[in-house]
């Protein structure tokens, strides 16, 4: 018959994609019938489908250098760095300084380290086209005892995180003495979804309540070991004990509901680049949530190689979202498999956590294929595609080294959609005799191989807000058009949510939700808000 075709292998990918979000699809029906609160949440939000991607500042500040400056200038070096458009996206801080308690019960923002206030932070966020995370704690208090936690709070301080516009939200496990994790941040979902702005759940317990058994229904991501670090100093002896005990709970993880075994430490002191390339690409074959945690205001050129290699991120942010995980261990090496990809290829990471360099043999049955396949291998750090070949693959690996592989029939190796928006924040002023029409557009590319289908909107904007979505290649114009006519004076928000439809399955592959704010009757013209 020939060598397969890429037409070929793309149809019998999307079979597969086809095959696995109908089971799931299933098995979320079943679910439903039987209980009104969804096994996945992100099932009804369509958050997170693939890990997380973004910075947080703990790893490398730890808490008090941490202001809006800060922030503002790691979102600035996300962009510069092209960090971005590899797909990081979520950035804000973590336990710092940033709001306290008010007498009437209610979170203030601390203006002194944060003069925009946070939903301004926000907005200088989303004007860049990136998103906003924040943080809090389920117990009393945060963990130095800096900030108010939510507890007793819940309802008030949802509220307040949705009216900053935050995107994501980390909560933290510290002074929770007498509290269960699967009540507590049960609650905390039940006071988001009373929020109303669709947020990124991040579960902070550190295992503790074993979240992976139960944690999907209520967030999007669980903590699943103690801290990688201290603050400032990356400890290599940490990472590949949080990496030991992430490794066994890969059957919790996937689309929507991730397993993860803390931030990133590329690029932080105390680690050899070496270190830094094999310590991502096992976040990467874990489909672990992407949160860099260096200084990203200077990073080597090889650090931000690293952060960038975008045929490792693809093996993260594959659409399958399955966790790869150990399938033969031998002496101080390791091979990683199990990881299926969107295209039928599979990721493959021999890793060497030994002192000596070691010639590893991955056979095609060490990955589940027939030792008779011809099959491509693409390496990702060095990004040359050998093969085809039968047998396996034999590699030569340095200490503490990896070589992270694509497997495939085919040589294509296509990546899978990546999502960059120049804006998640719209802004029009209207103001003057008779109604207005504005018009200002939001325009969202993907990174991948292929085009995407057409966004969906979702239904249920308002009546003053029409938004059509064209196509041009990889590139997609929301067009937003306000028209004022019938409006009272007064401050208005939507918040336009649209899918991106897999064309075969009808399941989303991505959502996408960016804020529209109208004044009318403030200053002349219209305002733009980037
Ligand atoms: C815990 C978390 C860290 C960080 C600190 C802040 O230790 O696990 O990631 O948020 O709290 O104090």
């Amino acid at each position: 018959m020939g060598t397969p075709t890429w037409e070929h292998d793309m149809r019998r990918a999307s079979l597969l994609v086809l095959g696995v979000f109908i089971a799931s699809l299933l098995h979320i029906q079943v679910m439903r019938a039987q209980s009104p609160a969804p096994r996945v949440r992100a099932a009804q939000d369509g958050l997170a489908l693939t890990p997380p991607m973004g910075w947080y500042p703990w790893n490398e500040f730890g808490q008090d250098p941490q202001n809006e400056t800060l922030i503002k200038q790691i979102a600035d070096a996300l962009i510069s760095s092209g960090m971005k458009e590899a797909g990081f996206a979520y950035v804000g801080p973590d336990e710092g300084r940033c709001f306290s308690r008010g007498a009437n019960g209610k979170l203030t923002d601390n203006f002194s380290g944060y003069p925009s206030g946070l939903r301004g932070l926000g907005d200088y966020i989303h004007q860049r086209g990136l998103k906003y995370a924040l943080y809090t704690d389920a117990g009393t208090h945060t963990c130095s005892k800096a900030m108010p936690g939510t507890k007793g709070h819940e309802f008030e301080d949802m509220a307040a995180f949705a009216a900053w516009r935050a995107d994501y939200v980390k909560i933290d496990w510290c002074n929770t003495e007498g509290q269960v994790p699967s009540e507590s941040y049960s609650k905390l979902r039940d006071a988001q979804l009373a929020a109303g702005r669709p947020i990124v759940f991040s579960l902070c317990s550190w295992g503790d309540g074993e979240p992976w058994k139960w944690a999907a229904a209520v967030g999007h991501l669980w903590r699943t070991t103690g801290d990688i670090c201290a603050p400032g100093k990356a400890d290599w002896n940490l990472a590949m004990k949080n990496t030991a005990e992430n490794e066994k709970l890969f059957a919790a993880a996937g689309p929507g509901h991730w397993n993860d075994p803390d931030m990133l430490i590329t690029g932080m002191d105390g680690l050899s680049e070496t270190q830094n390339r094999s310590f991502f690409s096992l976040w990467c074959i874990m489909a672990s949530p992407l949160m860099a945690g260096n200084d990203l205001r200077k990073m080597t050129p090889s650090t931000i190689q690293t952060l960038t290699n975008r045929e490792a991120i693809a093996i993260n942010q594959d659409p399958l979202g399955i966790q790869g995980h150990i399938v033969r261990r031998d002496g101080q090496t390791q091979i990683w498999a199990g990881k299926r990809l969107f295209d039928g290829s599979q990721a493959v990471l021999v890793f060497n956590s030994g002192t000596a360099p070691a010639q590893v043999h991955v056979a095609w049955s060490d990955i589940g294929s027939e030792d008779s396949a011809a099959l491509y291998v693409r390496d990702l750090w060095m990004h040359q595609t050998t093969g085809p070949q039968s047998g396996g693959a034999t590699v030569t690996v340095a200490p503490n080294d990896a070589a992270l592989l694509r497997i495939a029939k085919s040589s294509a190796f296509p990546a899978p959609p990546i999502i960059v928006a120049d804006s998640y924040w719209l802004s029009f002023r209207a103001s003057g005799a008779g109604p207005q029409k504005l018009s200002r557009t939001i325009m969202v590319k993907t990174t991948g191989t292929d085009d995407l289908a057409l966004w969906k909107m979702h239904a249920g904007l308002p009546s003053w807000l029409i938004v059509e979505v064209t196509k041009h290649g990889k590139t997609q114009t929301f067009a937003n058009t306000i028209s004022t006519a019938g409006l009272a004076k007064g401050a208005y928000h939507a918040q336009v949510r649209a899918d991106n439809i897999e064309p075969r399955s009808g399941l989303p592959l991505s959502t996408l939700y960016y804020d529209v704010d109208l004044e009318v009757g403030g200053a002349a013209g219209a305002h733009t808000g980037r």
